[in-house]
């Protein structure tokens, strides 16, 4: 009874995506030809939807970003969206671990005219946000954490060191169907995303909420937070 009242709920959330996404946002062969590539080789079906995906494009142009970082690129999905919100001379970095979808991302991205923009740097993202902190990089205006929920405490971390005071945050994943509940949780992805809040709760440099979602992807949700205090 409760699987099928289950199944029920997801075929209606999916249903209320589609109804959002065929009245909203208008047919976009770029995408879609992202997603079919992704699919073809193989990425896991986990990009955002294109509702949550609009969503990423609009933050970023209402928050006026010129410098976005994502971390976790899978098929560049969202990173096509992401982009799409920058204006004239804006730029993107967005960090994958795995080289094979690093090179689907990078042709989906060229699809979408959107190389000379963005910029993908292949690793452990952990590593990577520490050469770039090393190195001369101008602080972000706008920060996606996507990656493996594990090391998000890790990740919001290096954010903090990669932005200024009115840098947002944004945090994917971090209901995961009610499972972040469970503090004796034996899954590392629960355990992770528990560790970022408690890292979210105890840093007075962000102001954040978190807010659950349903919809294609089932019930989830997102942190959403704004750097308030001198960064570095
Ligand atoms: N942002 C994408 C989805 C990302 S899925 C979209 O919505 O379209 C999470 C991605 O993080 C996967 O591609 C996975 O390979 C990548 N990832 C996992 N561990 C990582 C790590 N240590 N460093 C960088 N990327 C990692
Ligand atoms: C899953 C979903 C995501 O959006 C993501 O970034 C990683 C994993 C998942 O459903 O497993
Ligand atoms: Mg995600």
């Amino acid at each position: 009874m409760r699987i099928l009242r289950a199944a029920m709920a997801q075929e209606l959330w999916t249903a209320v995506d589609e109804y959002i996404c065929e009245r909203l946002l208008p047919p976009d062969p770029v995408l879609d030809a992202a997603l079919a590539a992704s699919e073809a080789a193989g990425l896991p079906p986990i990009a955002v939807t294109a509702n949550q995906g609009k969503l990423l494009e609009l933050l970023t142009r209402i928050h006026g970003a010129r410098r976005v970082l994502e971390l976790g690129t899978l098929g560049g999905y969202s990173t096509i969206w992401l982009a799409r919100g920058l204006p004239a001379g804006g730029r993107l970095v967005t960090l994958e671990l795995d080289p094979g979808y690093a090179a689907v991302a990078n042709e989906n991205i060229a699809r979408a005219g959107l190389s000379s923009v963005t910029d993908l740097r292949v690793g452990p993202a952990l590593e990577t946000l520490a050469t770039m902190h090393a190195g001369d990089e101008e602080p972000f205006d706008l920060i996606f954490i996507d990656a493996d929920k594990q090391n998000y405490q890790g990740y919001l971390d290096w954010s903090l060191k990669l932005s200024r005071p009115g840098t947002v945050l944004i945090g994917d994943n971090v209901v995961r169907a009610g499972g972040i509940l469970d503090p004796s949780s034996e899954d590392g992805v629960i355990q992770g995303v528990r560790r970022f809040y408690d890292l979210l709760a105890d840093e007075p440099r962000v102001d954040a909420t978190a807010i659950q979602t349903v919809g294609g992807k089932g019930h989830d949700g997102f942190a959403l937070g704004i750097v308030n205090g001198a960064a570095g």
